[in-house]
């Protein structure tokens, strides 16, 4: 055993594990040791453990985290474990990175700030997309005042048919819900980011089940329609209390033209911008002018994201994505869903 290396741990070992945490954990075995992985269908912890060569494969992730020794650790259970398996996983001594939503619930994710804060460990979440080269590319921007005050933002994560037809993505009650939770959280998490977090205050929504729960075409495979628990269209309105405003409309199928789009819309009084992809529009000299990258470097966002929370880890620097960021949307993925169910606006503070 090489005890100068990170002791790595994963619990979950699915679709996310195998295709992007294990992958590129695989690219850092210079500084980290794959020690461990745990899931509850123990056959997928074995195979897992096989492809990657890690040392031990379990069924149950307390047992692993009581024998391991684990220094950090990747949770890629679906959303219902997440909170469980963090707040062990800190009490256990380990720094985590938990895979998106933080939670299924505000208190879960409260609790899981709690627990990182008490453990004075390391928690952060997989928005791969904050790692991308267009967010880090308009961060600049935006940090060097080139859109002036955001005020506004447009928010999109709009699948035509784009149900998934494998795990439990179309189980309420593992997941706490659909597309909004899902995918909207990747391009919510995007433009608050590049907002710079502005706290939310009232929100305004509304969620559709019009057609996941019938038979249909399945571009991404054939889904479960007749135990689906989730909505497959949410949309809504966030009022900010710095007077910024943002929209939102997420769907996992919608009679719209376009297969799959994700999206930020910035404005703000000196330019705008959309992100992907990136451009920049902007009043200049008396002319209206569009900016376009002509070269981003590729770089893959899932190996940024390991990699800098390996490297986080081990030199206690801050990453992207903190416990407190992942609060504030999860309250206000809260605030829309139960919006959408009263069918009036609600008020952060009160719920
Ligand atoms: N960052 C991204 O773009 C992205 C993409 C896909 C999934 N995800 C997230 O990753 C998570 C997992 O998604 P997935 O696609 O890998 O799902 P999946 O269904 O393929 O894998 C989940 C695994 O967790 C295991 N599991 C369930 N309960 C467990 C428990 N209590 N302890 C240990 N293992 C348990 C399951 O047996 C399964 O193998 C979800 O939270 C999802 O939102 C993120």
């Amino acid at each position: 055993m090489d005890t100068k290396k990170l002791r790595v741990g994963i619990i979950g070992a699915g679709g996310i594990a195998v295709n992007a945490h294990l992958p590129n954990y695989e690219k850092c075995l210079e500084k980290i040791q794959l020690t461990a992985i745990a899931d509850v269908a123990k056959e997928k912890a074995i195979a897992a453990a096989e492809m990657f060569h890690i040392d031990s494969a379990y069924d149950n992730y307390e047992e692993m985290l009581k024998n391991e020794e684990l220094d950090a650790v990747s949770i890629c259970t679906p959303n219902k474990f997440h909170a469980p398996a963090a707040i062990a996983a800190l009490e256990a001594g380990c720094h985590v990175l938990c895979e998106k939503p933080p939670a299924i619930t505000v208190d879960e994710a409260e609790a899981m700030t709690a627990a990182a804060e008490k453990a004075g460990r390391i928690l952060t979440y997989g928005f791969h997309f904050r790692h991308t080269q267009q967010v880090a590319a308009l961060k600049r921007y935006i940090d060097a005042d080139e859109l002036g005050d955001i005020y506004a933002a447009q928010v999109t994560a709009v699948r035509r048919r784009g149900i998934p037809g494998w795990g439990v993505f179309t189980n309420k009650e593992l997941q706490g819900g659909g597309p909004l939770i899902d995918i909207g959280v990747h391009m919510l998490d995007s433009a608050l980011y590049l907002m710079g977090y502005p706290k939310p205050e009232t929100v305004l929504a509304a969620s559709y089940q019009k057609l996941g729960n019938k038979k249909g075409v399945g571009v991404m495979g054939d889904w479960d329609w007749e135990n689906f628990s989730i909505e497959d269209m949410a949309r809504g309105m966030i009022l900010f209390e710095n007077g910024a405003s943002l929209t939102i409309e997420t769907a996992f199928a919608a009679n719209v033209e376009k297969l799959d789009v994700m999206d930020v819309s910035l404005m703000g009084e000196k330019g705008g911008a959309d992100l992907f992809p990136l451009q920049i529009y902007q009043e200049k000299h008396g002319t209206l002018v569009n900016t376009t990258p002509a070269y981003l470097p590729k770089t893959n966002e899932h190996e940024l994201e390991i990699t800098r929370f390996v490297d986080a880890c081990l030199t206690g620097s801050i990453p992207l994505s903190t416990p407190e960021q992942g609060l504030y949307l999860q309250q206000i993925i809260h605030a829309i869903y139960t919006s959408a169910e009263r069918g009036e606006a609600v008020k952060i503070s009160e719920l």
